[in-house]
């Protein structure tokens, strides 16, 4: 890309995504006053943002760098970019401390300057915030209870692989707007808040790979827009709630599931005849648990059901013929010694 690009005083619209541009970018990209938008997505570009970016580009709105190599620290001074509403940094090797502003920072370097991600407080003013992704930085401390106080109008948070430790705290239940929360790849331990029966919008829930314990609650069944449920590999113990299947006349229940991750936990019990009502299932994974008793034969119903994997339990009895089953392989059985 030529350094020339910077002497067009006029251009508002610099949009070169998905290309195989290399090296630096030049500087002077970044300090043209005109420009509303930059978009420089997924190309082999380095290089560092300007200090004070908030008066290089006066009139940005839309900044997206993301899949490059940029590198240094995001300036503080982006806080004060008071057109930008789009700002995407993910993948890409900034380093430093989280700036308090609302971006999609994914798969970078950053930490947190406080265990307590104390960032988290600061963005309780972007009024708008919609989405949040940390995903893949290495945030290395506990979510806060003023994650609780993040505007109403955020639909999806996306912070799994990024060192999170502790509880999840019960506040996270009053952000009655989400649409997805992945928290999965983290160190997260305690139960699942009694207060998640509030994320009534929610549509995906991951919690994959962390060290959560306790029984499945209730609370869950409640989540009747709930798409895919995703808590493989955690400690999660007592048996699978019967009102995962129910759809009760009031509320809905479960009908919209598509996926259910429950393998790898401590579940027992037996598999409740209920799961054969959870009518838009295409994936169930209850393998490397403990559960017993009969496949029930309600599962027959199960039209769309593609992945089944009942693996490594204590299963009993006959496996059904029936629906979804015809196409099924001894690879979804294995490892039940009185099946
Ligand atoms: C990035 O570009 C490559 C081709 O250069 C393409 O295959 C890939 O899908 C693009 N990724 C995104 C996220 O746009
Ligand atoms: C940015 O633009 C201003 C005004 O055109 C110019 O004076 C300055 O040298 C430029 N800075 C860089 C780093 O190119
Ligand atoms: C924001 O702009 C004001 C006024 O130019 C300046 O004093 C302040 O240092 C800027 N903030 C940051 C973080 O750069
Ligand atoms: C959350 O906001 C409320 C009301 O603005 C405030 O009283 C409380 O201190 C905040 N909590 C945290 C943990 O920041
Ligand atoms: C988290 O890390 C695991 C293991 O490295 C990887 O398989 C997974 O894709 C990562 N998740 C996300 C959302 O990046
Ligand atoms: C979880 O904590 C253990 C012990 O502190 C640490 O070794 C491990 O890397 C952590 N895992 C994740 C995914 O952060
Ligand atoms: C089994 O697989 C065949 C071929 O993919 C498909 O046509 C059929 O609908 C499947 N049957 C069931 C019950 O899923
Ligand atoms: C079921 O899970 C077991 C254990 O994780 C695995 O070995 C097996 O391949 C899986 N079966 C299918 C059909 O995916």
């Amino acid at each position: 890309m030529p350094r020339e690009i910077g002497n067009l005083p006029y251009l508002a619209r610099l949009a070169f995504a998905t290309n195989n541009l290399v090296g630096v970018a030049p500087v002077t990209i970044f300090n043209m006053s005109a420009l509303k938008e930059i978009s420089l997505l997924n190309n082999s570009l380095s290089g560092s943002l300007p200090s004070r970016i908030d008066l290089s580009l006066p009139n940005v709105e839309t900044l997206n760098l993301g899949i490059n190599s940029f590198s240094g620290t995001i300036p503080s001074s982006i806080t004060n970019a008071s057109k930008l509403s789009d700002l995407e940094l993910g993948v890409n090797l900034f380093s430093g401390f989280i700036p308090n502003t609302f971006v999609n920072m994914a798969d970078n370097y950053l930490t947190s300057s406080t265990p307590e991600l104390s960032f988290l407080s600061s963005l309780a003013n972007c009024k708008k915030l919609k989405v949040l992704i940390l995903t893949g930085n290495p945030l290395d401390g506990i979510l806060p209870k003023s994650i609780g106080n993040l505007s109403l109008s955020l639909e999806t948070i996306l912070m799994a692989n990024c060192s999170i430790s502790g509880n999840i705290p019960q506040v996270v239940g009053n952000l009655g707007n989400l649409l997805v929360l992945e928290l999965g790849g983290n160190n997260l331990t305690g139960p699942i808040p009694i207060t998640f029966s509030q994320l009534q919008t929610l549509q995906a829930l991951g919690l994959t790979r962390n060290k959560l314990a306790g029984p499945i609650t209730d609370e869950l069944c409640h989540l009747a827009r709930l798409h895919s449920l995703v808590l493989q590999g955690n400690k999660f113990s007592g048996s699978i709630p019967s009102c995962l299947g129910d759809i009760p006349i009031t509320i809905g229940g479960l009908k919209n599931l598509q996926q259910m991750f429950l393998e790898y936990n401590r579940l027992e019990g037996s598999i409740p005849e209920s799961f054969g009502d959870l009518s838009s299932l295409e994936v169930l994974d209850l393998s490397k648990n403990k559960i017993s008793g009969a496949i029930p034969a309600s599962l027959q119903k199960l039209l769309y059901l593609k992945h089944l994997n009942l693996s490594f339990n204590k299963l009993e009895g006959e496996i059904p013929r029936g629906g979804p089953f015809a196409n099924l392989t001894a690879k979804s059985f294995m490892g039940n010694e009185l099946l």
